[in-house]
């Protein structure tokens, strides 16, 4: 794996971030060959940090608040506990298809799926997308693994942020989700706005927007720019963990109150929840971080409604 350099230069963000990449033309570009080039050993530098986010996310099923699969629900309807009568016919079958749950979620900007696998057990359905050929391979790899067939749990490659493209992935398949979900997208996005009204989009009346990302760290809580700075990090308060992902960062997290802001622009900001996961998450492994300290980050869990 090559590496880059700890090179430090100095972001010049606007709000919506299109300075950030140095590198490369924009941040998508930027993104999109630095995780192509992480995918393969993603799960392993950031281990730890997956399974915290995995056991965090599955402690909160009920704020989450989706109406999620019960797997031991449906098989009493399917009459596997001798309970419930049998279909008697293929209409009878159909009816009892129907009827029973699909929950449906869209894991965007998926990277190799930890949300996904988090919640495939409260899920009918995992769709991932990533702008990253390799990140998408690594997800789908995963899937096979675990046994799941692409009904179940499969990624595709794909950008719902692009401000040039707005029909992308227009398929049914890509539509009216239950959930919504973006882990560790957020600050990787051009213009986080218009991202979360593409993905509120995809979501059904009702369904719910959650993200996970971190809150302002880094140089933004030093300057006394106040709460409302959240873009201005230099992506030198990061005690090195960034190093060849430095250009991909376009947000140095979020306040709450912009937070709030893109949820209720979007469209889904019924029945808000924002909890705090906890400082001290260390992003970055052993060999990048030189400040472990500094590279620790405090991480947010919001969820949000689609009006119905
Ligand atoms: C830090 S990783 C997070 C992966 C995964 N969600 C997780 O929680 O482990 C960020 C991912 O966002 C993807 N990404 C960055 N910009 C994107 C965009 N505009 N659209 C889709 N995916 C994007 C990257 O390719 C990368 O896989």
């Amino acid at each position: 794996m090559s590496h880059h350099g700890g090179h430090h230069h100095q972001h010049g963000h606007d709000h919506h971030g299109s300075m950030a990449a140095h590198d490369h033309a924009n941040p998508v570009d930027a993104n999109r060959s630095h995780f192509d080039e992480q995918a393969a050993t993603y799960d392993s530098r950031h281990g730890k940090l997956l399974e915290r986010l995995t056991a965090e996310l599955r402690s909160r099923l009920d704020f989450i608040g989706v109406d999620w699969d019960d797997e031991d629900e449906d098989k009493g309807g399917n009459g596997g506990n001798g309970n419930s009568a049998e279909p008697k016919d293929a209409q009878a079958q159909a009816e009892n298809n129907k009827k029973k749950k699909q929950v449906r979620l869209l894991d965007y900007a998926c990277g190799t799926g930890m949300m996904s696998r988090a919640l495939a057990p409260y899920v009918t359905r995992c769709v991932g997308i990533d702008l990253s050929e390799n990140m998408v391979a690594e997800y789908n790899a995963s899937a096979r693994n675990q046994g799941l067939a692409p009904d179940e749990m499969h990624a595709v490659v794909g950008d719902l942020a692009d401000a040039d493209r707005p029909d992308v992935l227009p398929g049914p398949e890509f539509r009216d989700f239950d959930l919504v979900a973006v882990g560790g997208g957020f600050h990787h996005f051009a213009d986080p706005e218009l991202a979360a009204v593409r993905l509120v989009e995809r979501l059904r009346p009702g369904g719910v927007l959650l993200i996970w990302d971190f809150k302002p760290h880094g140089h933004s809580e030093g300057r006394g720019r106040g709460r409302g700075g959240e873009d201005e990090g230099d992506g030198e308060g990061d005690g090195g963990f960034l190093g060849p992902a430095r250009h991909t960062i376009v947000h140095h997290g979020f306040t709450e109150e912009r937070i709030r802001a893109i949820y209720e622009k979007a469209g889904a900001g019924t029945n808000l929840k924002i909890a705090e996961l906890g400082a001290g998450f260390l992003f970055g492994n052993g060999h990048d971080v030189v400040d472990k300290e500094k590279a620790r980050r405090s991480v947010f869990l919001a969820r949000g409604e689609k009006a119905a």
